[in-house]
């Protein structure tokens, strides 16, 4: 047995999970020399939904926020969330945009590239894994945790031996609403241990309760890295507490080594954040309960919370519990699909749908179509052709690799944005969010403008005077 090694996610999931990904860039650089002295692992601090955060909500630059990060950790890998052919953003995207995503976020600093598909179909995970591999990143390749009749440890186990196969030098189990139970994730680590040579590492959320005791177990199983979060950003539907994790191993075969002193000097800076975050109502106390639901459902809790905002807005909260036993019927109609961004809103969208009109598809939605239709990739059961033709009627269903139906996209976008371009990833923030990162572009210009013309006024009283 060896060492336990962490990955710190304050940086990136923690704050996804508990504020809405509203944590600032400035908020992030005054603890970044010290958190680099822990001796982490990893720090999880890039992708996922913080780039569209940057963008849509706090007028950041997302890949200025890298390059700061960067400049002030010097001997942590950094490590970003990737949606396989999604990047960060909802749909797919052509082969050429996903390489140069990945070609940039290298170059501005990122080691550890996470992939993950939401269906756990590995050709959505190809083109950004061999485009990491030609930049010398590290590729972890994740399966998207699920329970359903289908999925089994061996299933699990020969999609990681597949993934090894197309170059992954570690995996990770991502849970992403905590439904790995204890016992459950002792099981699936020593099966995943027993079949790839590469490092596991685990990913769970704290959601329903169980993250430290899972943690654990997996730890016992011989897990290599796992994931937490400094105590003021953790718990809740965030992850374990790092402290609690490395006082949990401390002096025995996994002791993680992290310079205890430095860890709490982390934690002291975040400690006010988080009365701030809690005074501004962004940190809501609803999130840090226990989600009970979630392990009774076994769906995840950012998808129930969802749910009940969707039948309020329709005046129909009566209509939850049959939601609820909608979901699974949802789910088994569309091949099984783990529910994850973005296959959890689809299945969620549609099962509300089929309540509230009273009649099963009789609406559906345009995402829902896409999943039947092929357009997200495989599902892990075929979906039967009967109930295909019932909700894409005649069209032609997407049998091969999705992304090979789409053409270069990086030219065309270009040109749309010539006018705004500063830096080469202007387009890649372009091609992923399009109108968001063009009002963004305008907000950096006008800022500019603001400055210069505050220079020209002073030059001017100067030259008056
Ligand atoms: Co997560």
């Amino acid at each position: 047995m060896s060492k336990v090694k962490i990955t710190e996610t304050v940086l990136r999931d923690s704050h996804q999970s508990l504020i809405a990904t509203r944590m600032t860039t400035d908020e992030m650089l005054p603890i970044l020399s010290e958190m680099d002295k822990v001796g982490y692992h990893s720090l999880e601090a890039w992708g996922g939904a913080t780039f569209d955060s940057c963008l849509r909500f706090l007028n950041e630059d997302p890949w200025e926020r890298l390059r700061k990060i960067r400049s002030e950790v010097k001997n942590t890998k950094l490590q970003m969330l990737f949606r396989g052919q999604n990047i960060l953003g909802y749909r797919h995207y052509a082969d050429d945009v996903v390489s140069y995503f990945v070609q940039k976020s290298i170059a501005n600093g990122v080691d550890i590239l996470r992939i993950f598909d939401a269906l756990n179909d590995a050709r959505n995970l190809r083109c950004a894994i061999e485009a990491t591999k030609r930049e010398g990143g590290h590729v972890q390749a994740a399966i998207s945790y699920t329970i359903s009749p289908v999925h089994s440890n061996e299933a699990f186990a020969n999609y990681a031996k597949e993934l090894e196969s197309m170059g992954a030098d570690s995996i990770c189990i991502k849970d992403m609403s905590g439904l790995l139970t204890p016992y459950a994730a002792y099981d699936l680590v020593r099966m995943l241990k027993d079949t790839v040579k590469i490092p596991i590492q685990l990913h769970t959320h704290y959601t329903t309760g169980l993250a430290s005791m899972t943690v654990l177990k997996a730890v016992e199983a011989g897990v290599d890295v796992v994931d937490t979060a400094i105590s003021p950003m953790a718990m809740g539907t965030s992850q374990p507490p790092t402290e609690a994790i490395v006082a949990t191993l401390a002096g025995t075969e996994y002791d993680t080594g992290l310079n205890m002193e430095a860890l709490n000097n982390v934690a002291a800076y975040f400690t006010p954040l988080r009365e701030k975050y809690m005074e501004s109502g962004l940190l809501d106390p609803k999130v840090l309960k226990v989600d009970v639901k979630g392990l009774t459902y076994q769906v995840p809790g950012g998808m129930l919370s969802n749910l009940v905002s969707q039948l309020k807005q329709q005046g129909k909260s009566d209509k939850f519990d049959e939601v609820l036993a909608e979901v699974p019927r949802v789910r088994k109609d569309a091949g099984y699909a783990p529910l994850v961004t973005p296959t959890s809103q689809i299945v969620g969208t549609q099962a509300v749908l089929n309540v509230i009109t009273g009649e099963r598809y009789k609406m559906v939605s345009k995402e829902f179509k896409g999943l039947v239709r092929g357009e997200y990739g495989k599902t892990p059961v075929e979906i039967s052709p009967e109930f295909r033709r019932q909700i894409i009627g005649d069209e032609e269903p997407i049998l091969g690799r999705p992304a090979d139906a789409l053409a270069p996209e990086l030219d065309k976008l270009r040109g749309e944005i010539a006018q705004y371009m500063e830096q080469e990833e202007d387009v890649l923030s372009y091609a992923l969010f399009g109108p968001v990162a063009t009002k963004f572009f305008e907000y950096r210009k006008a800022k500019k403008y603001g400055v210069d013309a505050e220079h020209a006024d002073a030059e001017n009283k100067v030259h008056t005077v």
